[in-house]
């Protein structure tokens, strides 16, 4: 995936410091969890890589479900107004779930689907991001895990996208301006 570096402004976060910050939430998440029934929930599409390398590096073993949501709004910018494209396969009564995201940017995303997942009646919710914005969020979700807060500019790769590419860079990288300009 080299050549994709020649897109970046510069690398953010590199894979190792990615893999290592996940290996210290991992261990936290299965502290705070012993003993209890934890369902690990992806958002699609850009939780995927954040999800398969935070779960294999837990200790032990916990399932894993998906959501596909859809934010209706104008431009780039979304409203916070969300849609279920995939739902959960799993009723998640009684269960204590963690949510897992790739970024947290204005936070209209996961205040949505935490609340939707709450309505449900699962013994907690509560939210794994590897990414936060604190000068874009527009509205305060609580979070117990975060992997990295970054500067508000545009990043890609190990999951994040631009126009649907770059999800396969193993590092976080800031987006060089020629390529979307
Ligand atoms: C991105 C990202 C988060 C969300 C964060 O998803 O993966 O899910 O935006 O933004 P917010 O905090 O402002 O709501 P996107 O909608 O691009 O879909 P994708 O995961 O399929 O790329
Ligand atoms: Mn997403
Ligand atoms: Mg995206």
């Amino acid at each position: 995936a080299e050549h994709m570096e020649g897109d970046l402004e510069r690398v953010l976060i590199s894979e190792e410091e990615i893999l290592a910050r996940l290996d210290e939430l991992a261990a936290d998440i299965w502290r705070d969890y012993e003993g209890k029934d934890l369902l690990l929930v992806g958002v699609l599409k850009g939780a995927v890589i954040v999800v398969s390398d935070l779960m294999r590096a837990l200790p032990g073993t916990a399932p894993m479900d998906w959501m596909a949501i859809s934010s209706y709004g104008s431009g780039t910018k979304s409203s916070g107004v969300v849609r279920i494209l995939k739902d959960l396969d799993t009723d998640i009564t009684g269960k204590h779930v963690l949510i897992i995201e790739d970024i947290i940017d204005s936070g209209l995303t996961l205040s949505w689907i935490k609340s939707n997942l709450a309505s449900r009646n699962a013994a907690s919710v509560e939210i794994c991001t590897l990414l936060r914005k604190p000068d874009a969020v527009k509205v305060d979700v609580g979070v117990r895990y975060v992997g990295f807060d970054i500067p508000n500019d545009f990043v890609v790769g190990y999951g994040l996208d631009y126009a649907e590419k770059y999800r396969n860079l193993r590092c976080i990288g800031l987006l060089a301006p020629h390529v979307y300009a």
